[in-house]
């Protein structure tokens, strides 16, 4: 028998692979009531509308879909990226704009071109697990800042920054963030881009998200207060289309962009075209903002949902949790206890799946007190009847 951990690269060796995905392979049982990934919802993916136009380009003018493209984009889906970028002050004249296969690859992609080993990344901890991980592939060091109810903790990242003064990248959610659904508010992020010139990082601003908001104010983005060129903006079509599309942009200084275009080059050379037309011609044939308040609308339902079954049904005063104000995660927290895999898989044995915070952890291997839940893929129903299994587990164990 060969032994192929011996093969692989030592960088390679000590990755984990996502909790969130083992469970999907144990969630082939039907029943299961998943509130642990971060599927948007499937019932108003605009399936007729997308088929008509997949078949229509098919039929009428199959070339350009089928054939290789160039790894920038599409120049009319960077048109898109770029309407879409406007909205949320996002794009500048003399920006480069990248088409990515999801915005997953703009993050690897991006670290990939300014990360040497060892190098230092700023992230917020918890984050996103997908990004963490892109990072860890890099052989960089993560140095993690609390996230508190209004963003990342700003008095923390000063002093990270100080003691970390060669780290070179921050990287941030700031707008609904994955995993705990806060937002960062307008002097936090004013704060962060001071810290970022004085202390002379770059930032990625990850904003897939921003379009779901249902409740409070628009917040500017990190990429419009932006007065030095620091931010690379991280968009995506996945959470306001479909994730299946694969369809993502980075918008930001355009020396940057010539070796991550490269890059780009060499992994995929560029995006499926097929899913590049489609979109151009659903945001020309179609208002996608109507769409996307149809997933507002219904991500609002939700989560009230979720919200009030929780008050229902968990144990009074033993669990605390966030209140988002758009995007598809709420962030529970149990003062009570060190660990929630019990939790987990108590939960699991009742056929709910929820994800333990320890996955969203710079150190993985540390145990939490916390986990995440998201609402906008389970129906209403759905949603009331695995909050009320998941308070029988609750108040079982706290
Ligand atoms: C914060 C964050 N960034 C990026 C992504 C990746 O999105 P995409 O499907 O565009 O690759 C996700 C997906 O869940 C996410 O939560």
């Amino acid at each position: 028998m060969i032994d192929y951990s011996e093969f692989f690269a030592d960088r390679v060796k000590p990755m984990k692979g996502s909790a969130i995905r083992e469970m999907f392979k144990r969630m082939a049982d039907p029943e299961i009531i998943s509130l642990a990934g971060g599927n948007p919802a499937a019932e108003l993916f605009p399936s007729d509308e997308l088929s008509k136009i997949a078949g229509k380009i098919l039929m009428t003018s199959p070339i350009p879909a089928l054939q290789y493209g160039t790894t920038d984009g599409h120049p009319k889906m960077k048109e898109c990226a770029i309407e879409r970028a406007k909205k949320a002050g996002a794009y500048n004249e003399g920006d480069e704009v990248l088409i990515t296969t999801g915005a997953n690859q703009g993050i690897d992609l991006t670290a990939k071109a300014i990360i040497n080993k060892g190098d230092k990344i700023i992230v917020e901890s918890p984050s996103f697990i997908g990004s963490l991980n892109a990072f860890r592939t890099y052989e960089c060091q993560l140095v993690g800042v609390d996230v508190e109810e209004d963003g990342m903790d700003v008095v923390k990242l000063e002093e990270t920054l100080k003691a970390n003064p060669d780290a070179k990248l921050l990287y941030t959610i700031p707008t609904f963030q994955n995993p705990t659904g806060t937002t960062m508010s307008l002097e936090k992020r004013k704060r962060v881009l001071e810290l970022a010139s004085e202390y002379n990082v770059l930032i990625i601003e990850d904003n897939p998200y921003g379009d779901l908001r249902f409740k409070g104010e628009e917040i500017a983005t990190l990429k419009s207060l932006d007065t030095e060129n620091r931010v690379i903006y991280c968009g995506s079509f996945s959470k306001i289309l479909s994730p299946g599309m694969r369809l993502g942009y980075i918008i930001g200084p355009a020396p940057l962009f010539e070796k991550i275009e490269m890059l780009k080059q060499v992994n995929d050379v560029h995006t499926p075209m097929l899913t590049q037309l489609m979109c151009v011609q659903f945001m020309k044939k179609y208002n996608i903002d109507t769409y996307i308040e149809k997933n507002r609308k219904l991500y609002k339902e939700k989560c009230d949902c979720m919200i009030d079954a929780m008050n229902e049904y968990f144990p009074k005063g033993k669990v605390k949790w966030t209140e988002p104000d758009g995007g598809i995660f709420l962030w529970c927290e149990c003062p009570g206890i060190t660990d929630v895999s019990e939790i987990v898989n108590k939960a699991l044995e009742k056929k709910v799946a929820i994800v333990p915070g320890s996955n969203f952890a710079i150190d993985q291997k540390l145990p939490s007190n916390q986990f995440r839940l998201n609402f906008s893929s389970a129906s209403k129903e759905n949603i009331t009847e695995a909050v009320r299994r998941l308070g029988e587990v609750l108040t079982e164990i706290l």
